[in-house]
């Protein structure tokens, strides 16, 4: 019997066939390099993944982690996009094409998929992993710097995963841009620190600026009301670690919580776009008889809310709510009984 394994489980098990070869020392020592190259001085002049090691110990120490914070972006923005399916895809600063594994997570179906990035060892192990999905294997792995002289062909969908942090503030404005310029629908996803989400806000102000309406994760598009230096707009994606993902992590736990940033903006036609009524921005906290949910609101606010027992279906779904959800929930309850 032949059982179709979603991308995530096809992901793991390329990941896992892809870095049994190589022998644990070189990986551990290859993921020591990589720490040490991306706690140094970055955007670099050069790709710092500059050899198959580089880049097989990316994939296993970060890649299932960019994936599933990619995963988890486009699961929020789909959820404000309902009627929409991306036609075609481009992944800027791919490396080893995390976010098309998340956009095939996201979206069934097969699409025109193209990764940029300027390490070719990166895309040559990316197109290695993804000759085992098939909404994958004919994606196209080009070589690109992202600069002044950047081109994306035009497309449905353009992905920025973990790219922005790498470059000049130039260079960041230039693949926004450019991404703006080229896409009906752009999803930036930064690490989860004040650095992460300032990258985050500035790339969605040049968005809002180029037409685009913000989908996900703000019930809206004006500024953000974070006032900047005092908290961070981030949230929390579940990575369940694999025995070889331990292995190269050296940790015991058998997951860990990968924290980012993100916006997704669109130029689709303001009918087609139903961003979050609020989002809950906080890990909710569970007392007793009650639910305190720290919520961004449509009214450009950030509130907290009490659900409590009285509040029926409604405190049923608090108790249920996640870090990073819309609030409430489309069934059950009226949430204008509970504005307080
Ligand atoms: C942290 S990795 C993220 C890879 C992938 N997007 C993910 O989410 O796992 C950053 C990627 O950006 C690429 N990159 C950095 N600076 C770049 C530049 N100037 N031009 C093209 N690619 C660049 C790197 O080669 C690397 O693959």
């Amino acid at each position: 019997m032949n059982i179709a394994l979603s991308p995530a489980e096809t992901l793991r098990t390329a990941l896992a066939a892809l870095l049994d070869g190589l022998p644990p020392r070189q990986a551990a020592q290859a993921v020591d390099r990589l720490i040490a190259n991306y706690r140094g001085e970055t955007p670099t002049d050069a790709p710092i993944l500059r050899d198959r090691a580089d880049v097989a110990a990316y994939a296993a120490y970060r890649m299932p982690a960019t994936f599933e914070a990619v995963r988890s972006a486009l699961a929020a923005f789909a959820g404000a996009v309902p009627g929409w399916t991306p036609a075609s895809h481009v992944d800027v600063g791919g490396g080893t094409g995390a976010a098309t594994w998340a956009v095939a997570a996201a979206w069934d179906g097969v699409r025109p998929v193209t990764v940029l990035d300027w390490a070719e060892p990166a895309l040559a192990l990316g197109k290695e992993l993804a000759a085992a999905s098939p909404a994958l294997s004919g994606a196209r792995w080009q070589r690109a710097r992202i600069g002044s002289a950047l081109q994306i062909g035009s497309t449905d969908l353009v992905t920025v995963s973990y790219v922005l942090g790498e470059l000049t503030e130039r260079d960041r404005a230039h693949v926004v841009d450019a991404a703006a310029g080229a896409a009906r629908s752009v999803v930036v996803v930064e690490p989860g620190t004040p650095g992460g989400y300032a990258r985050v806000i500035a790339a969605r102000d040049r968005l809002i600026a180029a037409g685009f309406r913000v989908a996900a994760p703000c019930p809206h598009s004006a500024a953000c009301p974070i006032v900047p230096g005092e908290d961070w707009c981030h949230f929390s994606a579940r990575v369940s670690r694999s025995s070889l993902h331990r292995r190269v992590k050296a940790g015991s736990l058998p997951y860990e919580d990968e924290k980012f940033s993100y916006v997704a903006a669109t130029r689709l036609p303001v009918t087609d776009v139903s961003p979050a009524p609020a989002r809950v921005v906080r890990r909710p906290q569970i007392r007793k008889g009650q639910v305190l949910l720290d919520l961004c609101e449509a009214e450009e606010q950030l509130r907290r809310h009490t659900v409590t027992k009285r509040h029926g279906d409604l405190y049923k779904a608090a108790r249920d709510a996640d870090w990073g959800d819309s609030w409430p929930p489309a069934e059950p309850g009226n949430y204008h009984e509970i504005r307080q």
